[in-house]
């Protein structure tokens, strides 16, 4: 088979890779791909945006793509999988409708309310005044979250009612992340750490992966702004046997179940962000993807061929098949630009000395120079360093030695990932 991936990030790198072991797939393409999946791709299409639907179009028929995985969420919410559906050609990932579970919280919210799936205590405003009026009445700290897509960033916790009043202006009136702020959900702050389960879903069944934790926060200690994420590991230490029934019995279940009384058929990854509360697990927030960089410690352990199970979602037979994880620990450390997440600079030349061999140096912001002799930094996350390890400590100590053999300008990365608990 011919496989287009659909995203340039380092869970798409995890992806190739994981894709890449499989015996059926002869040929992997990406759009628009890094200098890492070039490496085992025939072919990156670096010009080419993931919402340029015509010309994945012309890809996909021009250089005979058997299947497209569509790994990011601004494709997914658009309907790129029902695009590509629509003209007889073969894609993982939900359809539009499905994909509303992340591109709008409210939907979600109201969803779990519907459902009985435990998450914070909210309440959904299309009028600033209304938002306004509710937070300044409401216990503090407070979670002000942009209903829809904000590349990550529209999620606001509140100290004091001047902060949410100066959050909901940012998201309402200026219009920081456009049309994503028309609709604002409110919600109670929640404590506890955080978890994320990924699980393959055909429309009918799911099937956990091994958990994991990311590090959303830039610096050391969970300090400065939110990112897109600066490092995981899984599994998760404190999602035991008996927290992993309660996701099960308790929020995994009836998600599937309140999915199929809506009638929308969830076929691909749905990412359950969770927090373990003194009250139990509840969900933070749906993904209608793979995390990133959650793909790049879960998929190394994936015993099971990846293109096996993408074809048994897309063919609901999900069921069928028995998918199964190593018992080894995994961590990936994020080497980011200097000034991430916000300005930096790009395009510079990246030194990587001897890695060891079973280290995997997933990419995210990276692309080779025009003569093809470097690797140039080309985004804020650029490279995802990440060890397997007997347990946690192993595979952390193996990262960081590894992270020490790399370098670029202003380079910067979290020194405490898979320390927390
Ligand atoms: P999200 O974009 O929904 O993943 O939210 C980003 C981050 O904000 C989450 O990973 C949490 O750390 C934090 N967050 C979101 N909702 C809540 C909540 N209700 N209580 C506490 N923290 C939250
Ligand atoms: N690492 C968080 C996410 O992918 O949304």
């Amino acid at each position: 088979m011919n496989v287009l991936i659909i995203g340039g990030g380092g869970r798409e790198h995890a992806i190739a890779w994981a894709l890449k072991k499989s015996p059926k797939v002869d040929l992997l393409y990406a759009v628009p791909g890094n200098a890492g999946i070039a490496e085992i791709a025939e072919k990156c299409f670096f010009d080419v945006k993931v919402m340029d639907f015509d010309r994945i179009l012309d890809i996909v028929k021009k250089y005979k793509i058997d299947l497209t995985v569509v790994a990011p969420d601004d494709p997914l919410g658009a309907g790129l999988v029902d695009l590509l559906n629509q003209k007889g050609y073969k894609a993982f990932g939900p359809v539009k409708e499905a994909a509303r579970l992340e591109a709008s919280k409210s939907f979600a919210k109201d969803f779990m309310k519907k459902y009985d799936i435990p998450t914070a205590k909210y309440a959904v405003f299309d009028d600033y005044i209304g938002a306004v009026k509710y937070a300044l009445s409401s216990k503090h700290p407070l979670v002000i979250k942009a209903d829809g897509l904000a590349v990550g960033k529209g999620v606001i916790i509140s100290q004091n009612t001047r902060e949410s009043k100066e959050a909901l202006d940012l998201l309402m009136r200026d219009k920081k992340f456009g049309a994503s702020g028309d609709r604002v959900v409110i919600e109670e702050f929640l404590q506890g750490p955080e978890i994320t389960v990924l699980a393959f879903c055909d429309g009918k069944s799911i099937t956990p992966m091994a958990s994991s934790q990311d590090h959303k926060r830039a610096f050391d200690n969970d300090e400065g702004l939110n990112t897109g994420g600066m490092g995981t590991f899984s599994p998760s230490r404190v999602f035991t046997r008996a927290t992993a029934k309660e996701f099960a019995d308790n929020i995994m279940i009836k998600t599937v179940k309140g999915l199929i009384s809506e009638d929308i058929i969830f076929k691909g990854v749905i990412y359950f962000g969770l927090m373990l509360t003194d009250e139990g697990l509840k969900v933070i927030e749906y993904n209608a993807r793979f995390g990133d960089p959650e793909a790049q410690v879960v998929l190394p352990r994936l015993e099971t061929d990846l293109l096996d199970i993408f074809n048994a979602c897309i063919d609901g037979n999900l069921s069928k098949l028995k998918i199964e994880f190593n018992n080894d620990a995994c961590v990936c450390v994020i080497l980011a630009s200097g000034g991430y997440p916000g300005e930096f600079e790009k395009g510079l030349p990246i030194d990587i000395g001897d890695i060891d061999s079973d280290v995997m140096l997933f990419h995210s912001g990276t692309a080779p120079s025009k003569d093809g002799k470097r690797i140039l930094t080309n985004g804020g996350r650029v490279l995802g360093v990440t060890a397997r390890g007997k347990n946690i400590e192993e595979a952390r100590k193996k990262a960081y030695d590894n992270v020490a053999k790399i370098s670029f300008k202003d380079m910067r990365y979290r020194t405490d990932i898979g320390i927390k608990k």
